[in-house]
């Protein structure tokens, strides 16, 4: 594709030549079908539009230098996506069938691969809704199954450059039992207040706390938190967190590299701890925080004073992105090549 600039890609939707669908109808799923229609028709009783029955993937493509296509990590966001079905009652996707659609949706879209070295991939988004009609409150007996895919640049419009967050004590993404370990859009929709909040103040986005306590890390907006300290990689267990792909992978990384690696309720006094936090996910990558603002206390817990990423936050996120772009091996087996 001439007409891009790849270097200055946003993180947006744009139209590609096709898309790929599978109807969930009688207690099975068909066959894929391939469309270049950007539009769904949709019975308007459909349970995601009523009740939420509504679940999303999000995962990359990248061109390696050696010209092959990589996708990463597909098989956990297909388990994933499995798991959140079933959170929401839905009928869930056979990881093979969810790696097909991704594979075959890549694969009739590589002219949209952005090239290597441009810090671009292809946005890879499965999309699973409770297409049946219902009035009652039940799950649906349809549903449809779909993917699209979009090429995109950094999250945070300046990439690999440390953010400025803002703590949310005022709303909850999600309820301590609720679905936040699940990627459905309720959540998402339940963010958008505290996020507009946040983007008003100037902040990147909002670290939440654990919304029974508030006395935990939750998450940082559309990604996981880590903070590092004594050689030591943390990360907050949460069961209203969306379990991060990226943060496991970069658990596996920071392991690899000699540090120790704790999952654990991290309070937000620690925050005055850390040598270097972030967060992590495959929109964020690995973003480097560079100052946490709690509105509530007044207090400001900063990073990066000479405003550059960390040491350890610089390792992790060149070992990711080096596998990603398939510049170092995959000893990991994360990538499938297309
Ligand atoms: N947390 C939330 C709420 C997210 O939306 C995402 C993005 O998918 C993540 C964390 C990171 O997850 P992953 O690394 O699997 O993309
Ligand atoms: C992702 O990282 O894939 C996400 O889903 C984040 C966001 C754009 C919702």
């Amino acid at each position: 594709m001439e007409n891009f600039d790849w270097k200055n890609m946003p993180f947006g939707y744009i139209k590609t030549d096709y898309n790929v669908r599978c109807y969930y109808r009688d207690g099975e799923w068909g066959e894929l079908e391939i469309t270049s229609s950007e539009y769904i028709n949709l019975h308007m009783a459909a349970t995601s539009l009523h009740y939420g029955q509504e679940a999303f993937e999000g995962l990359k493509a990248f061109r390696g230098k050696d010209g092959k296509v990589r996708v990463f990590r597909s098989e956990a966001n297909a388990k994933r996506m499995h798991d959140t079905a079933e959170g929401i009652r839905m009928a869930p996707v056979p990881v093979e069938l969810f790696k097909k659609a991704v594979f075959t949706a890549v694969k009739l879209n590589e002219k949209f691969i952005p090239p290597h070295g441009f810090g671009a991939s292809l946005y890879i988004r499965p999309l699973l809704i409770g297409s049946g009609a219902e009035v009652g409150v039940r799950p649906a007996k349809e549903y449809l199954f779909m993917v699209f895919v979009t090429p995109v640049g950094p999250y945070f419009k300046d990439g690999f450059k440390p953010i400025d967050v803002m703590v949310c004590r005022g709303y909850d993404r999600a309820a301590p039992l609720g679905t936040g370990r699940f990627k459905v859009g309720g959540n998402y929709a339940a963010s958008l207040a505290s996020l507009e909040l946040a983007h008003n103040k100037g902040f990147s986005t909002t670290l939440y706390l654990d919304p029974k306590e508030k006395k935990y890390i939750d998450e940082a907006g559309p990604a996981n938190f880590f903070g590092i300290k004594n050689n030591t990689y943390i990360t907050p267990e949460s069961n209203s967190i969306l379990p991060s792909i990226t943060n496991m992978c970069i658990q596996q990384l920071a392991k690899d590299m000699g540090l120790n690696v704790e999952c654990r309720q991290v309070p937000i006094e620690e925050l005055s701890t850390f040598e270097e936090v972030g967060e992590c996910g495959t929109a964020a990558v690995l973003t480097p925080i560079r100052k946490i603002v709690d509105p509530d206390t007044n207090l400001i817990y900063e990073y990066c004073k000479d405003g550059k990423p960390g040491p350890v936050c610089t390792r992790l996120y060149n070992k990711l992105i080096a596998i990603q772009n398939g510049d170092e091996p995959d000893p990991y087996g994360w990538v499938d090549y297309i």
